[in-house]
């Protein structure tokens, strides 16, 4: 089987886990995590890091830290991993979902600025409210699909002009760019990066919440060490043990020094894609908007719903992983009932588009293998 999107331990990882053994550091206390942290700030341009158990953690904790409450609506697009909704559903929130663009597969800016003119007013106490639901809106979240950065000034602008904080789902956007700017840099208060084991760099599972506003990383950190106050069993509010392992963060840290490699490999497999489909009619790659120096977690190709499938069939039968993609958060059950405004491209695309082998490990020759598999099942 060629797989997916698997962990490719190519670098210090052994030799940092026998230091961690070796030291007794293994929990969340340890080198390691301050090193990660150092190492992720640095990569994604931001002043500093908390590195949290997993990107979703990162996510709710952020939106804590960012004032979402209890009965809150916070936008999200709804063409996204289901943890972007699931973090606003734990912080006690609902998703607001609105759409992406058809160009992009990111937060539609248009529509954004939009919804929030004509769908919300600004109560007396200061409070926007979405006028369908009586909810205060307390957050936007933009994310980064499949690694490749929304168009970032015109979201910030957005959420400036509405007063909102803005959180960066850029879960596996590490590396990317966006205008010549690292993704850790580009207008939001937060940035929510995952190491889970599909990411470009893995830490075996784990997150990091990077931004520039050291008192607001400072309210990350604090919540996500059970509002700890001192050593002795002093907590000033409801916290959660969200912190990263030494373990984890060792694993992190010998990935993160292969970073700009993985990401290197993921451009070459993007591009072996994109040139060995191209010419086929009925075949369209992944978008990459102008702005965008994409990190390219994920690569494959769009077509229609019914050669999605009958693709995605005869290459499963092959041994080769390829895969649909994220059912939109307004066909997901436990948002059935979520408020949403037009959320027709998202109802469109994601039948669409097919993801195909992509780990940083894959050799050319099965790249080449996978590029055939696809060829012979298509109407040429
Ligand atoms: C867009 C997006 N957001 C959030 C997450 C959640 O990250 P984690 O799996 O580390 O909790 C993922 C992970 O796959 C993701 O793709």
């Amino acid at each position: 089987m060629i797989p997916l999107a698997i962990p490719n331990m190519a670098g210090n990882e052994a030799r940092y886990l026998a230091e961690c053994v070796a030291t007794n550091f293994v929990s969340t206390v340890g080198p390691f995590v301050g090193r990660f942290e150092e190492h992720v700030a640095s990569a994604s341009g931001a002043r500093g890091a908390v590195a949290t158990s997993c990107g979703t953690t990162g996510l709710h904790v952020a939106l804590v830290a960012l004032g979402v409450r209890r009965d809150d609506l916070v936008i999200v697009p709804s063409f996204t991993f289901i943890a972007t909704a699931n973090a606003v559903a734990h912080a006690g929130a609902t998703p607001w979902l609105l759409d992406v663009h058809p160009d992009t597969w990111t937060l539609d800016p248009q529509r954004l600025g939009d919804a929030l003119d004509l769908e919300t007013v600004r109560g007396a106490d200061g409070k926007l409210v979405h006028v369908r639901t009586g909810r205060r809106v307390s957050a936007i979240v933009v994310v980064h699909t499949f690694g490749t950065p929304a168009d970032m000034d015109e979201v910030a602008a957005v959420a400036q002009a509405h007063g909102l904080p803005l959180l960066s789902d850029a879960a596996a956007a590490l590396g990317a760019e966006y205008k010549g700017r690292p993704i850790g840099r580009l207008g939001a208060d937060l940035t929510m990066f995952s190491f889970n084991g599909n990411k470009t760099v893995t830490a075996g599972g784990g997150g990091a919440v990077a931004g520039d506003d050291e008192e607001l990383l400072g309210r990350v950190r604090h919540l996500s060490t059970t509002a700890r106050v001192g050593a002795n069993y002093d907590h000033d509010e409801v916290g959660f043990n969200y912190r990263m392992t030494n373990l984890q963060a060792a694993v992190g840290c010998a990935q993160m020094e292969l970073l700009d490699r993985f990401v290197r490999r993921k451009r070459e497999i993007r591009r072996a894609y994109d040139e060995g489909l191209a010419g086929i009619d009925t075949v369209g790659p992944f978008p990459v908007p102008d702005w965008a120096e994409s990190a390219c977690w994920f690569s494959g190709f769009v077509t229609d719903p019914e050669t999605a499938d009958r693709v995605r069939a005869a290459l499963n039968d092959e041994g080769i992983d390829a895969r649909p993609t994220w059912k939109p958060m307004h066909l997901q059950s436990p948002y059935a009932d979520a408020p949403r405004s037009d959320v027709s491209v998202s109802d469109r695309i994601w039948r669409r588009i097919v993801t195909l082998p992509c780990s940083t490990g894959i050799t050319d020759d099965e790249l080449a293998a996978v590029v055939g598999a696809v060829r012979r099942t298509l109407p040429q």
